[in-house]
This record gives structure tokens, sequence and C-alpha cells, in this order.
């Protein structure tokens, strides 16, 4: 890829509507969290390699946290864009609603950060073009995406620093309080 090459982040974004048929439902009524994801990875992959010009694989996603159920009959969209590039990484940000087709009544059920990696026809990672910025809240997103990698950076130093340190003396002061019984052999 050109290292000039520069793209708006409204050149990629995307929208999905989907309608929320039975045989995605558990056996709650409610639909599964897997469908919803699965659709969250569809729009990323749609806008990254819209972005990217090259097709994607999915890095890592932060975080899921589902807020409200989602009913069979709802219309469930995912608007995503690009909120960041480095290389040949970039953060889509992706916005869940769920619309009550009869009451019209719109929900945000989730938005989650979608890390996106481009790769060439020979597997190897694949530069990205860079982002133009056109409003405050597309410069507010790609700030923020930087502090969310370097929290995410501290935070993944901290728990190897608990996985180092825990030793079993500490480990059974820690379950003092929680429900679990220890029978150790
Ligand atoms: C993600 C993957 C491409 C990273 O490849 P790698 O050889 O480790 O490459 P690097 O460490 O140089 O990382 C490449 C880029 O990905 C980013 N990256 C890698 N792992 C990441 C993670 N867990 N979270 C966020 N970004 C990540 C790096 O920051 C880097 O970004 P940059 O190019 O913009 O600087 C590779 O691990 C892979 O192919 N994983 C499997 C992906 C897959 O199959 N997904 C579907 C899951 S079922």
């Amino acid at each position: 890829m050109n290292e000039t090459v520069y793209k708006y982040v409204r050149d990629s974004e995307t929208v999905i509507t989907e309608l929320m048929i039975p045989s995605y439902a558990n056996f709650g009524g409610k639909i599964h969290g897997g469908t919803l994801l699965s659709l969250m990875d569809k729009v990323a992959y749609v806008c990254g390699s819209k972005h990217a010009g090259e097709y994607c694989v999915t890095a890592s996603i932060d975080t899921v946290d589902f807020l409200h159920p989602v009913d069979v009959g709802d219309l469930v969209s995912l608007m995503a864009s690009i909120n960041y590039v480095g290389k040949s990484s970039m953060v889509i940000g992706i916005r869940v609603t769920s619309q009550n087709v009869k009451t019209q009544q719109e929900i945000h059920t989730n938005t989650s950060y979608f890390t996106m990696v481009a790769k060439d026809e020979n597997n190897k990672l694949s530069q990205v073009p860079g982002l133009i910025l056109e409003t405050p809240q597309e410069v507010r997103r790609f700030a923020e995406a930087i502090i969310r990698k370097q929290l995410k950076h501290s935070f993944k130093q901290e728990i190897l620093k608990v996985k180092n340190e825990v030793d079993i003396q500490k480990a059974l002061d820690l379950l003092v309080n929680e429900r679990c019984r220890v029978e150790l052999k």
C-alpha cells in the first residue's frame, strides 16, 4: 500500500440492518449473544476491508457488554466506522441498536471496538491507508482509541505480574470469603 494514501472516515462507514428471526433465539426467547457478535464481526470486516482495500482478520475485541436483551422480530442495526489506524491495524467502533418494528422504539444495546488487521494475498501484514479526520467527533474517537490502546498495554503488563506473583498461599488467602470449597489432594 502506498504510504501517502489517506482516506476519509465516511468512505468506509457501514450500516447493516438485520431482522431478528426465530432461529436466532435462545431457549428464553431472546436473541443469542453469539448471533449479535457474529453480526458485529461481519460489519467490522466490511468496514475494515473497505478502508484497507484488503482482506482483514479480527485481532481483538474491546469489550462487549450486552446492555439490553433483543427480541425476535426486532430490527438490529450495526453502525461501524474506522476510529483509528496504525500500520496494519484499524480500530472499528460499532454501535448496535435494536428497534421494535411496531412501536418504533429504538434501544442502544451495545458499543464495542474491534481491532482488524489487514493482510495481503500472501497472508502478510499489509499497511492500511491513513485516516482523514473531518469532524471533532472523529478527532475525539481517534484520540480515545490511542488512550484505550495505552490502557490495554498497562493492563496486560499488570495481568502478567499477577500471574507471576500469585503463589498458592496468596491464592488461598484470596478465596477466604468466596463461594468455593478447597479440597486439595
Ligand atoms: C492478529 C495478527 C494478524 C497479528 O499478527 P502478528 O504477526 O502478531 O503481527 P504484529 O504483532 O506485528 O501485529 C500486527 C498489528 O496487529 C496489532 N495487533 C496484534 N495483536 C493485537 C491485539 N491482540 N489487539 C490489538 N491489536 C493487535 C498490532 O498492534 C499491529 O498493529 P500495527 O500494524 O497497526 O502497528 C495474528 O495474530 C493473526 O493472524 N491472528 C489470528 C486472526 C484470526 O484468525 N482472527 C479470527 C479469529 S477466529
